[in-house]
């Protein structure tokens, strides 16, 4: 961001009180933060015992002689899906509706109960287990939007085989080095899922994975969606109701470690290589639980709770999955996107099944923005108590929209910063207490403890920006990177001493409220999805007409960053496009390619085909330079270049196009 930016950002001094009625009811009270003050630890473990229901008890809270590995709750033994699933049952709660799910198609919507979701997960572990699927066995999950994802996730938590979801959007190259990092012998799937009005399929890209070469995979469970014709391979193919049918209703659950791997995740980095951030079962869901009743305020006798996000991403893992219905709430889930068939769509389910709290990303509210307030005016939105955003920074103007047309000035925002490593939220505010400031995520909430420190780990003073560190462990921190333990040390702990660093940069405000500003290290955040410059990079460069390719995320209106790579052609290439005046399909062919290798969310909005390379003397590519052409700024300070005429040459290039 720029420092004209940043200087815009400290001039916010709206705040928002939470109303007299809404604190009246709210679970988060300023008790919270001083008993986390008076003793941490503490803290956690009473909550530990508040929200989860232990098998076996824990003995020690945290162990940190081992650090960065860090270890919770020790000694405590407990099953995440009997927390998520079966306990609110036995308490009398089986008629609650756990999912009212929303199809794509109109009029296509399913609910159910906690108890159905009991004999689902029962059936499901059995089936799985019939596969072969032993604790400690990775499983891969590939599904679209659909209660299947939620069964099969926690079918998995309950015989204590780590699930690992790829998002719908990924290639089948995508999808194969995932399944071959995790060793995942089964695969669940879907034929297809809906898709602005039109059946997607999934099973295809499985197939695609599996083509060929050698794999682990040996069963592929396939759950009917779209009835969409699929290719069959018999002995490794079966469909997902079949197996439930064919499997034994009842499942004894058994306890597990409190350490032991609920889901590996994986997220991109700033090499091209993802990294699969795993989380342990105890920690994770008890600060997924935690953070869903004090900061999304939910009561699960009254509430009806709508998180957005794709489960194929942390927000869905942890506000769709564990943190929700760990409470025992009944949320909404829905399968397609906000413009199918119409752009009210999202409001008219806020309208039909009466949402309360609504968990949304900035980029969807500034699409809904630009779509103009008409839209959402025309539906009765009188049912919400709360607003929620995650995923990128929301500019003050979009929560100013947010909080007057969509939350009718009456509901507080809860603007919460996280990650996939940190498993659930740590900076927000807490509904009840915090006045509320837009565009900032305020502070740490009770028990958590971040700061922002300047190049020399040192806390910043007020006024002035750096870094955002985490300075104590967290209880669902990642427990690190799945095999490769010396990555998450190097990732996270090496900038500085002791202190978890996030990859992100923050200022501190006049008030001392949290100002999280994006990543500085090379990752991009496009539509609150994480993207690595490497990673399109090297996707770019495996393309036989491509010698080199620099990529990076520029500023965009609505998807807060916008892909855009500047690739330098082969000698053979140069001329090829030159003879023929096939710049443009040579461009279109490109993109595909990285929808190819990596899935078509990674596609970039731009390519422009360029001699050379900004680099310094050192041979690093300048992306900084790049970002202000891609952002159409005059171009920065040039004079590290190893040879300055070359910004001139791109630049040049650029307007001529
Ligand atoms: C960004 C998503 C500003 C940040 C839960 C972080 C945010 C990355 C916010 C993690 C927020 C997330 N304000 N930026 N409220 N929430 N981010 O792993 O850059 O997909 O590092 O987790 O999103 O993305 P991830």
């Amino acid at each position: 961001m720029s420092d004209e930016g940043l200087s815009n950002l400290l001039h916010e001094e709206r705040t928002f009180a939470p109303s007299e009625e809404f604190v009246a009811q709210a679970n988060g009270t300023a008790e919270l933060f001083e008993q986390a003050e008076a003793d941490r630890e503490g803290f956690w473990a009473q909550k530990a015992r508040e929200y989860l229901d232990w098998e076996t008890d824990f003995d020690q809270v945290l162990d940190w002689s081992e650090a960065p590995f860090a270890r919770w709750f020790l000694g405590g033994r407990l099953n995440a899906c009997v927390n998520a699933v079966d306990r609110h049952v036995e308490a009398g709660h089986g008629d609650r509706v756990a999912i009212h799910w929303v199809g794509e198609p109109e009029d296509d919507t399913r609910d159910i109960t906690y108890a159905e979701l009991h004999e689902q997960v029962q059936r499901a572990a059995n089936a799985l287990t019939d596969l072969g699927v032993r604790e400690g066995d990775a499983v891969m999950i590939y599904l679209p939007m659909i209660p299947e994802a939620a069964v099969a996730m926690l079918a998995c938590a309950r015989i204590g085989a780590p699930h690992s979801v790829v998002f719908g959007g990924f290639s089948s190259d995508a999808l194969r080095s995932r399944i071959a990092d995790a060793g995942s012998t089964v695969v669940i799937t879907a034929d297809g899922g809906y898709r602005r009005g039109k059946p997607s399929g999934l099973k295809s890209v499985v197939d695609g994975a599996l083509e060929g070469g050698e794999n682990p995979v040996e069963s592929v469970l396939v759950v009917r969606r779209t009835e969409q014709d699929v290719e069959w391979t018999e002995g490794r193919d079966t469909w997902w109701h079949e197996a439930l049918e064919a499997a034994d209703a009842t499942h004894e659950a058994q306890a597990f470690d409190a350490e032991h791997p609920l889901f590996i995740l994986y997220t991109s980095g700033t090499t091209g290589k993802p990294k699969g951030i795993f989380h342990a079962t105890g920690g994770y869901l008890l600060q997924t639980a935690y953070t869903s009743h004090v900061v999304h305020d939910i009561h699960p006798e009254s509430d009806v709770y709508w998180c957005t996000a794709d489960v194929g991403w942390v927000t869905g893992h942890s506000y769709i999955v564990y943190g929700p219905m760990t409470l025992g709430a009944t949320q909404v889930m829905y399968e397609g996107t906000p413009d199918t068939p119409h752009q009210g769509r999202f409001w008219e389910i806020v309208q039909d099944k009466k949402v309360t709290i609504l968990y949304t990303a900035p980029t969807a509210i500034r699409t809904f923005m630009k779509w103009g307030k008409e839209i959402p005016e025309k539906f009765d939105l009188s049912s919400l108590k709360l607003l929620g955003s995650v995923g990128e920074p929301i500019n003050p103007e979009a929560w100013m929209w947010y909080r007057e047309v969509i939350g009718g000035g009456r509901c507080p925002i809860v603007d919460t910063w996280w990650q996939t490593e940190t498993g659930a939220i740590m900076i927000s505010p807490v509904p009840g207490v915090t006045e509320t400031r837009p565009g900032s995520a305020q502070h740490p909430i009770p028990g958590i403890n971040a700061v922002v420190v300047d190049d020399m780990g040192q806390p910043v003073e007020r006024g002035s920006g750096g870094y955002l560190v985490v300075t104590e462990p967290w209880p669902s921190m990642l427990r690190g990177i799945w095999g490769d333990p010396e990555r998450y040390k190097e990732t996270y702990w090496s900038r500085f001493e002791d202190m978890y660093f996030a990859g992100d940069g923050a200022k501190l405000d006049e008030d001392g409220n949290i100002w999280v500003l994006g990543r500085v290290d090379d990752v991009m955040n496009v539509s609150g999805h994480r993207m690595s410059t490497a990673e399109i990079e090297s996707a770019l460069v495996s393309h036989p007409k491509v010698a080199e390719a620099a990529v990076v995320g520029a500023a965009d209106e609505t998807t807060g960053q916008a892909i855009c790579a500047f690739v330098i052609l082969r000698e053979e290439a140069v001329e090829q496009a030159d003879e023929e005046g096939e710049g443009q399909d040579l461009v279109a062919e490109l993109r595909q390619h990285v929808a190819k290798e990596i899935g078509a969310i990674a596609k970039p909005r731009q390519i422009m085909i360029v001699a050379e390379l900004p680099k310094t003397r050192s041979g690093k590519i300048m992306r900084r330079l790049l970002k202000d052409v891609a952002e159409n700024r005059e171009v920065g300070d040039v004079t590290t270049l190893a040879d300055s005429s070359v910004m001139d040459l791109i630049t040049q290039g650029m307007k001529e196009d």
